[in-house]
C-alpha cells in the first residue's frame, strides 16, 4: 500500500522559542513567566532545569537550520519570544532580538523552509504578568501592538502567522490546575483568561488584515477527541460535557464565531460566568482564520462520575465526567497518556463536517519518551517506536484526506529534543538527540525515515 501526499504538503516540525532558545549574557532579553517560574519554583521542572538550559537555538541557531535542511523539511514553526523582542512587554523593542529573528528567517527562507511564525506560545512577560497577564484586559492591547509589531517587522519573510499556541492551555493549566504559573486555581479567572485570550486573537487578525501584508493568518489549537466508556446515556453526556467546556467552548468561538450557548448557561447556573463586553462577541463573530493547526497527543476518554464533586470545592469541569481508562489502551507510559492514532482520523473528519473543511495542517504531534539513551546503538537513538507512532498517524491522516479533508501538512513535536513546561529533558520528543553534557545534536533512526518521506512526500506500508 502506497501512502502519497501533494506535492506542496508541508512537511517539517515545530517547536517554540522558550523551550529552544535558551538566553545568553547581552542578549537583552527580558524575563517571562517561564524564566522567572523555572527558577522560584524550581521544584516544579523534573532535575530542576531552568530555561537557560534549552537547546540553544539562540547560539547554534544557523547550524540548526543546516540540522532542519539536512532532514529535508520545506516548513519549520517556532514562535517569537515576547520577552525578547520586547523585554518589558510593551515599549522598547530589542535591537539584538530584531536581529536575531531577521537572520532566523533569512536563514530559513534561503534553504527552501517556510516559516511558520507563532506569536505566543505559553510566554507571557514577566512585567504584564504583574499586571494580571491575560486576566487583565489591558494585556489584550499589549498583545495586539506586539503583533503589530511582529508583522510590521517580518511580513516580508513569514507567510503563515500564528496567533497562539493552544489557547487552552494558560487559562486551564495557569489558572484552574496547577500545573503552569501563577498556579491559580479558580475556574472563573481562568475562563476570564481564555475570553481575554481569544480576544487578543481577534485583534491581531484584525491587524493584520487592516495592514498592508500578505500571507495567512491562523491559530494552533489542540483538539482533544472526546470518546465516552458507553453508550450509556450518562457516559454520552459526560462525554458532551468534557467537550463542551475543553473543546467546544474554544473551537466554535473561533471557528464559528461565537460560544455554545449551553456553555452561558451552566456557567451562569454556577456563577462562573467570566465578564463578557457586548463589543467582544461582535469582534468573535466577524473574525475569520485562514489556516488552522492542530496538535494532536491523545484521546480523551470518559464516563459518568462516580460520586458526587465537594459542593463547597473549586468548580472545575470535572464535575461533570470521570477520566475512564479503557482496558487494554495502548500507553506511552513516560507521559502518561494513551497512544491512539485513530484520534487524528477522527478530527480530520470533525474539521471537514462540522467546521466547513477549512484548511489545515497537523501542527504537532508526537511521541516523548524517558531514558532514551537506553535505545542508543552505534552511536544512534534507535528509536523505531517514534517510527511507528509517526507511521500510524500517518496512515489515519492520509485515509482522512483520501475522504476529502483539506490537510495541508504534517509537522512533528519537536526536531531537536527541546525544554518543556514542568518535565524539562524528562521525556524527549526530537528527531535530533540532544546529549545534556556535551550539548552534541546526533539525528535519531526516526529523523532519517522522516527524511526518505518527505523526499519521496509519502511512504510504503513495508517502508
Ligand atoms: C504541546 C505543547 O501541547 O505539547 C508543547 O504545545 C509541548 O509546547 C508538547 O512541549 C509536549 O508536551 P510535554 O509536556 O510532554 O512537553
Amino acid at each position: 500500500m502506497e501512502y502519497n501526499f501533494s506535492k506542496d504538503f508541508f512537511w517539517g516540525a515545530a517547536t517554540s522559542a522558550t523551550q529552544s532558545e535558551g538566553t545568553i549574557a547581552g542578549d537583552n532579553k527580558g524575563e517571562n513567566i517561564w524564566d522567572y517560574a523555572s527558577k522560584n519554583y524550581n521544584h516544579r521542572f523534573f532535575e530542576g532545569v531552568t530555561t537557560e538550559h534549552t537547546s540553544r537555538f539562540y547560539q547554534e541557531m544557523e547550524a540548526d537550520l543546516d540540522r532542519m535542511a539536512a532532514l529535508s523539511f520545506n516548513s519549520f514553526r517556532t514562535s517569537i519570544s515576547w520577552s525578547r523582542l520586547i523585554p518589558e512587554g510593551t515599549g522598547e523593542v530589542n535591537p539584538e532580538a530584531v536581529d536575531f529573528y531577521t537572520r532566523m528567517l533569512d536563514g530559513l527562507n534561503q534553504r527552501g523552509i517556510k516559516p511558520f511564525i507563532n506569536l505566543y506560545h505559553f510566554d507571557m512577560p514577566m512585567k504584564l504578568q504583574e499586571i494580571g497577564g491575560f486576566e487583565n484586559r489591558e494585556v489584550i492591547e499589549a498583545y495586539r501592538a506586539y503583533a503589530k509589531i511582529c508583522f510590521d517587522l517580518f511580513h516580508e519573510k513569514v507567510a503563515y502567522w500564528f496567533t497562539f499556541n493552544e489557547p487552552m492551555i494558560p487559562a486551564e493549566a495557569g489558572y484552574l490546575h496547577d500545573r503552569h504559573y501563577p498556579y491559580v486555581v479558580d475556574f472563573k479567572r481562568a475562563a476570564q483568561v481564555l475570553h481575554h485570550i481569544i480576544l487578543a486573537h481577534c485583534e491581531a487578525v484584525k491587524v493584520f488584515r487592516q495592514g498592508p501584508y500578505q500571507g495567512k493568518i491562523g491559530i494552533i489549537m489542540d483538539v482533544i477527541p472526546v470518546y465516552p466508556r458507553s453508550q450509556h446515556p450518562a457516559d454520552l453526556k459526560a462525554a458532551e460535557m468534557a467537550d463542551l467546556f475543553y473543546t467546544r467552548s474554544l473551537n466554535e468561538a473561533i471557528l464559528k464565531g461565537r460560544y455554545p450557548q449551553e456553555l452561558k448557561a451552566i456557567l451562569t447556573r454556577y456563577d462562573q460566568m467570566p465578564r463578557v463586553e457586548e463589543q467582544d462577541l461582535a469582534l468573535i463573530a466577524e473574525t475569520t482564520i485562514d489556516l488552522l493547526g492542530i496538535n494532536y497527543y491523545r484521546p480523551r476518554r470518559v464516563k459518568a462520575k462516580e460520586s458526587l464533586p465537594n459542593p463547597e470545592g473549586v468548580f472545575s469541569p470535572e464535575w461533570f465526567y470521570d477520566d475512564y481508562e479503557m482496558p487494554g489502551r495502548r500507553m506511552n507510559t513516560s507521559r502518561g497518556i494513551e497512544i491512539y492514532p485513530h484520534g487524528l482520523y477522527d478530527i480530520a473528519k470533525k474539521i471537514q463536517l462540522k467546521y466547513g473543511n477549512i484548511d489545515w495542517f497537523v501542527s504537532e504531534n508526537g511521541i516523548g519518551i524517558q531514558g532514551e539513551e537506553t535505545f542508543i546503538e552505534g552511536g544512534q537513538v534507535q528509536d523505531n517506536y517514534r517510527i511507528a507512532f509517526l507511521k500510524e498517524h500517518l496512515i489515519e491522516l492520509h485515509q482522512a484526506m483520501m475522504e476529502g479533508s483539506n490537510c495541508l501538512g504534517y509537522h512533528m513535536w519537536t526536531f531537536v529534543d527541546c525544554w518543556s513546561w514542568q518535565n524539562a529533558f524528562k521525556n524527549r520528543y526530537g528527531f535530533y538527540r540532544l546529549d545534556l553534557e556535551t550539548g552534541e545534536k546526533t539525528m535519531k533512526k526516526s529523523g532519517l525515515w522522516f527524511k526518505e518521506v518527505i523526499q519521496k512526500n509519502g511512504f510504503s506500508n513495508e517502508f
